[in-house]
């Protein structure tokens, strides 16, 4: 079940250029732009091939484009986590799990947070849970990788921009071999 690299480059191949939740920019192009960021700000590679493929779920169904347009919510963040795990550890896997209630901690702690949420990320919030209570915001901040959740948060919602031009998948492949590298430690020996 669980994809190979190789499987991730094809399915950003076959299936990257849907478009991203009403958005201007295609998914292989949202997902170049959050890991660049991620480079940017100087993230390892768990964290940067974290924010390459945090909406790869959006790629392993077939319910359209859109899903919350139809009120459906398409629980990404958990459906690729089974295809996933064969390579990465936690430092990738669970920013990807928690980044949509990043997102409802996020509008719980700053409310301007929410006011500039796109017409998706906000429909989609009412399909997710809604904003967090304070006690859920509590519990979500005391959770392992939390922070990394919301730092992959703000380069997900900054990662929407029209012919934004940034580095392709070859060079964020690189990120994804270090740090299934760096999971599989007796692996890189080996190799
Ligand atoms: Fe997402
Ligand atoms: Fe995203």
């Amino acid at each position: 079940m669980s994809l190979t690299l190789e499987d991730i480059v094809t399915l950003f191949e076959a299936k990257g250029h849907e478009q991203y939740d009403g958005e201007p920019v295609t998914q292989l192009e949202h997902a170049l732009q959050s890991a660049h960021q991620a480079e940017q700000e100087g993230a390892g590679s768990a964290l940067i091939s974290a924010a390459l493929l945090h909406d790869i779920g959006h790629l392993l169904h077939d319910f359209g484009d859109t899903p919350s347009m139809k009120g459906l919510d398409d629980v990404h963040q958990y459906r690729c986590l089974p295809f996933l795990r064969g390579l990465f550890g936690p430092a990738t896997l669970e920013p990807i799990r928690l980044h949509v209630d990043a997102k409802r901690f996020l509008c719980a702690r700053e409310p301007a947070y929410h006011d500039s949420l796109s017409a998706d990320s906000q429909r989609s919030l009412k399909l997710q849970g809604g904003i967090f209570d304070t006690a859920q915001a509590a519990a979500f901040e005391a959770l392992p990788f939390a922070m990394d959740a919301v730092r992959l948060r703000r380069w997900d919602d900054g990662a929407k921009a029209a012919d934004l031009a940034v580095p392709g998948l070859a060079h964020f492949v690189r990120h994804l071999e270090r740090a299934a590298a760096e999971h599989r430690p007796t692996a890189r020996q080996a190799a």
